[in-house]
Order: C-alpha cells, then sequence, then structure tokens
C-alpha cells in the first residue's frame, strides 16, 4: 500500500465529541483518519466509505482488526440514500481528493508520468473514461473545463482544445503519453500539464456535482446536533461547502469554523501535499 499522510489531522480529532457514537468516514481512502478515529475514541463505530473499490478493499483488510467497530461500503458520497436505514451519523468527515496511491500507482492514469490508459476514474466499474471523454467531448466543453476546473484562460484553454481536436482527429489519444505530448507541444510543463490531468479527471468524475448532491442532502444525513467536517484541496470545492455552511447557519445550524482552517508551516514541510487544504467544520442544530 503507498503511504498516503492523512492532512490536519489532529485538526480533526480535536473537532470529533467525546459524546459521538457513529461516525462516517466517506472518503476512507487508506483509512488513516478512520484508524486515527478508532485509536483515540474506544467506543466509536466507524463506517468507513470509499468510491474507489480497489482502495476501498485494501483499507477493509487493513482495518480487519478493530471488528465491529469498523465496517465498509464501496460508494460514492452522492449515494446518500445507503445511509436511510442505519441511525443517524452524529459525525461525517469528507476529504476530498485523490489519494496519493492514484498519482504513484501511474497504471490508473491519473497521473502525467509514467504511460497508462487514460481511465482517471475512481469507480472502474462506473462512468466514462477520460479516453472516451476526450474522444467525444465538444471543442466548447473541453475549453470550459479547463477554464473551470484548471483556471485557464480563455484564449489559452481553446488553444490547447483545439490541439487535443487535432490530434485526436490523427489518432485516438488512448494513453497518458500521448496526451501529454500534446499538452508539451502547446508549450506546458509538467506543472500545467498537472493541472489540466486533474482538471479532466474532475470532469470524468463529476466531482462538483458529488459534492453539490452531497451538499444537499447533508440535513437529512446528519443525527441532530452531529457535525460535518469537510477537507478540500480545490478553491471551487472551497467555495461550494463555504457558501453550503452559510446557508445552513441561516438555518439555525453552528459554524464551528468561522474561517476554513489550514495546514501548519510544520505540516507543510512535513507534506508538500496539505499545502492548500482546507477544512471547514459545521454542527447541525438540536431539534
Ligand atoms: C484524500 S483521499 C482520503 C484519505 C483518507 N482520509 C486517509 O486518511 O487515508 C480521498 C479518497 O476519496 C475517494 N473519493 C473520491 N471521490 C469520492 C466520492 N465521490 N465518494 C467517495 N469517495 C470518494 C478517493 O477514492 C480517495 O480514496
Amino acid at each position: 500500500m503507498i503511504h498516503h499522510i492523512p492532512v490536519l489531522l489532529n485538526e480533526v480529532l480535536a473537532s470529533i465529541p467525546e459524546t459521538t457514537q457513529f461516525l462516517v468516514d466517506w472518503t476512507l481512502g487508506h483509512g488513516w483518519h478512520t484508524q486515527a478515529i478508532l485509536e483515540k475514541f474506544s467506543h466509536i463505530k466507524v463506517l468507513g466509505i470509499d468510491r474507489d473499490p480497489l482502495i476501498f478493499q485494501k483499507t477493509k483488510e487493513k482495518l480487519a482488526d478493530y471488528g465491529t467497530r469498523f465496517d465498509t461500503q464501496q460508494w460514492s458520497y452522492a449515494d446518500m440514500d445507503i445511509l436511510t436505514n442505519q441511525t443517524k451519523p452524529d459525525y461525517i468527515l469528507l476529504d476530498i481528493w485523490v489519494n496519493m496511491e492514484h498519482y504513484k500507482d501511474t497504471s490508473r492514469g491519473f497521473s502525467i508520468k509514467g504511460e497508462a490508459p487514460l481511465d482517471m476514474r475512481f469507480d472502474i466499474n462506473k462512468g466514462i473514461t477520460a479516453k472516451e471523454w476526450l474522444t467525444r467531448a465538444k471543442p466548447e466543453d473541453i475549453t470550459k473545463c479547463f477554464v473551470e476546473y484548471a483556471d485557464f484562460t480563455e484564449p489559452k484553454a481553446q488553444e490547447l482544445a483545439n490541439a487535443i481536436i487535432r490530434a485526436r482527429n490523427k489518432s485516438p489519444l488512448t494513453t497518458t503519453r500521448q496526451l501529454r505530448q500534446v499538452l508539451y507541444d502547446c508549450g506546458l510543463g509538467d506543472p500545467a500539464s498537472s493541472i489540466i490531468f486533474q482538471a479532466i479527471r474532475i470532469e470524468v468524475n463529476q466531482e462538483l456535482e458529488q459534492l453539490k448532491v452531497f451538499l444537499q442532502k447533508l440535513p437529512d444525513l446528519l443525527a441532530s446536533g452531529g457535525k460535518c467536517a469537510i477537507i478540500t484541496f480545490h478553491s471551487t470545492e472551497d467555495r461550494m461547502v463555504k457558501n453550503c455552511f452559510k446557508e445552513l447557519l441561516q438555518k439555525g445550524w453552528n459554524l464551528i469554523t468561522k474561517k476554513a482552517i489550514q495546514p501548519t508551516y510544520q505540516e507543510i514541510q512535513r507534506n508538500k501535499a496539505s499545502r492548500s487544504a482546507k477544512l471547514r467544520i459545521l454542527q447541525k442544530n438540536i431539534s
């Protein structure tokens, strides 16, 4: 298992009340947050959920020793209905991003490194692959994706979209190496190419749509007085969380983090991947 360092771990642990009984970690990943929670609070039961069946399976085995205190399911956090027949959780954690394994295991197509089929799906059994999207997408959709998810200017995004269309008209873009070459030919280096790969991943997995659905259903999900903690790494996702929390504040919920919590200088030194993380926590009103 490739080591993924959990982000803002102490801050998450400190925000969990002693009274918590049932916690859902909806982005289980390698289970580092969950394991620390199970260790710190011996009475808490955790349901760990992840959209990625490969990562989920490994973590299920890794945490099996916690017995009945830990259960797992493979779903997306947009598939909230799976919780309707369960006790409502009094704490929900979302740590929204990729797992280090997605980048380091280059076979899944998430990374600009190596050569792999352009897949990029978290759930390898559902939805269209990056290859399918790049084959079918209209130039204006590709441009929109790069403007909205990669913060590229409209002219640069259009130039990249046109280059992709020209390349795919010659021969289908099927591997990460081919896509990377198109981006290099447009003058992009590795960091900018990684941002384009990330934008395509956000599109393929419909990540913003998934978060939107989660936030809409959150009020029905959480137990009275329960807390929801969300860690984001992308400014659009953080804005969505911030706006949703503001709306719920108007409905009597309690904003635990007036400003988003960010990693300390020491954490960023230990784990560079944490640098853009933002944690926001909200507590449901008691009804
Ligand atoms: C940053 S990692 C979580 C790391 C985890 N907190 C840990 O400590 O190991 C994010 C995880 O969310 C999963 N994921 C991404 N989108 C998801 C979704 N819509 N629903 C559920 N899980 C999702 C990814 O597969 C990935 O494993």
